[in-house]
Formats: structure tokens, sequence, C-alpha cells
């Protein structure tokens, strides 16, 4: 049993997020995610559009996602390796070298992103969104939540 693991905010669940996360799961036999907190995106300078709970839920119902757990702070991926068995530790290669600490531990790799989405530029194209259509990209997205709930039951 290879485990993989893997860490982020995945707000605003988007394609960059779901083609990283199937090219993970297809390095082992389970992916576990460890994603950010609200507390920890706030140390980090982030906010969410999405709370911690409705981000693991999203993440969660992925079909490539074995295990969502919380990150609150930098340092607990030394134990987390350690408490989840893993074997790869890998993300996205904005992070490329920064994890490499952990190579004395488990295998570390840096896959390529998708290029051209990111939440930022989501965010950036919303922004310049008139309040009424703002609404409608809100309403829709409480809907996909819905959706979401309604299929994880
Ligand atoms: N990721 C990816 N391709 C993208 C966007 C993200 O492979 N186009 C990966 C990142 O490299 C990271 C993981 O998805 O390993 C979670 O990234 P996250 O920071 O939550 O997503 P971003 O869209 O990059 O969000 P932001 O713009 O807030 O940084």
């Amino acid at each position: 049993m290879k485990t993989v693991v893997t860490y982020g905010t995945f707000d605003l669940f988007h394609v960059g997020h779901i083609r990283l996360l199937k090219r993970l799961r297809e390095l082992g036999d389970r992916l576990v995610v460890g994603l950010s907190s609200d507390d920890f995106n706030e140390l980090k300078g982030k906010k969410s559009f999405f709370s911690y709970e409705e981000r693991a839920e999203i993440v969660g119902a992925c079909k490539y996602v074995d295990e969502v757990f919380p990150e609150h702070n930098w340092e607990q991926k030394l134990s987390d390796v350690k408490k989840y068995n893993v074997d790869i530790f890998a993300m996205g290669d904005d992070w490329e070298g920064k994890f490499d600490f952990l190579k004395d531990l488990c295998e570390v790799v840096y896959l390529p992103r998708t290029e051209d989405i990111s939440t930022t530029s989501i965010k950036s194209t919303l922004a310049s969104y008139d309040r009424q259509e703002l609404e409608k990209v809100e309403q829709s997205l409480h809907d996909v939540i819905a959706v979401v709930k309604a299929m994880s039951r």
C-alpha cells in the first residue's frame, strides 16, 4: 500500500486541482490531503471563499481522494508523514524545492501545474463582475455545495 500526501487550500475547486489530484492518486494506492484550516490561511494572509468544512466536503467528495485532514501550521508535515505512513510527498511545482527537507523520510515530488488557472485568477475575474453577476455566481457556488452534499449522503 503506497500512500501519497499533498497539501493546499483548494478553494473554489477548479480543473487545475482535479488534474493534480488525479495525477497524485496515480502515483500510489491511497491519497491523503492536508487541507489548510481557516486559521492557517489567516496566518498565511489568505482568506478562502469557502470555509474549511465546505472545502473538506468538496475535496473529500473527489474520487481520487481517500482522506482529508486539517493542516494547522507549517511544522506538522514532519509528524504527518509518520502518522499517515507516507511514501510520497507531492505538490505542484510552484513549491519546487520547498519541501526537500522531507527527503530523509519519504520520496518528495513536484508535479507541473495546469497552466492558466488558479483560485487567484478566478477571484480577480469575479472582481470585475458587477453586483448582479456576482450574486448569480454566489448562488451557483452554493448550489454546487448542495449537490456535493446530496451526492455524499
Ligand atoms: N495547482 C495545480 N494547477 C493549478 C493550480 C493549482 O496543479 N492551475 C496545485 C498547486 O500546485 C497545489 C494544489 O494545486 O499543489 C493546491 O493549490 P492551491 O494553492 O490551493 O490552488 P491555487 O489555484 O494555486 O490557489 P491560489 O491562487 O490561491 O494560490
